[in-house]
């Protein structure tokens, strides 16, 4: 933890508030670890769908590498903004086994349904942020609403997209 020589006297950054800071960096690192390794399953998603059928999902994917990347930095600097340190990729802990390459590059749904369980994991972890923070972390509670809306959009995206896939 970095030493601090002038506390703010009201809010997250206060003395009164360590334990509780502690608890959202925390939270913080596991949602940006969760965005790392939803950049990198989405890179490689995108670069291996083959088929008339999978050219719009890979560039779909493609452009939210870009968006989830976006919350991977307001992440990351939320927790320096709270005394945190971003961890290096040696901590790098991965849960998204639903997201692995497939056998066929043809097959569209099983991404589609690892995106939609990607994204319900972020919502469910993201609603638990804004839960810990209320109160007491307005400003973190703020950036993760925004996030956690983007996540409920690309969640919608992809339940409607899995309807044209299943058939
Ligand atoms: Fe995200
Ligand atoms: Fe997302």
């Amino acid at each position: 933890m970095t030493t601090r020589t002038h506390n703010a006297g009201v809010g997250i950054l206060s003395d009164a508030h360590t334990a509780k800071r502690e608890e959202i960096v925390d939270l913080l690192t596991k949602a940006y670890w969760a965005e790392v390794e939803t950049v990198a399953n989405y890179l490689a998603a995108s670069s291996n769908l083959d088929g008339i059928r999978a050219k719009e999902i890979a560039s779909d994917l493609a452009g939210d590498v870009q968006e989830e990347l976006g919350h991977a930095r307001q992440f990351a600097e939320r927790i320096k903004e709270l005394y945190g340190t971003v961890p290096g990729s040696s901590e790098f802990p991965a849960e998204q086994t639903f997201l692995q390459p497939g056998d066929d590059p043809t097959d569209v749904a099983t991404v589609i349904r690892g995106v939609i369980t990607a994204e319900a994991g972020a919502i469910e972890l993201y609603n638990r942020i804004i839960e810990a923070t209320d109160g007491v972390d307005w400003a973190t509670q703020d950036m993760v609403v925004a996030i956690l809306k983007d996540e409920e959009g690309h969640m919608r995206t992809y339940e409607r997209y899995l309807r044209e896939y299943e058939d």
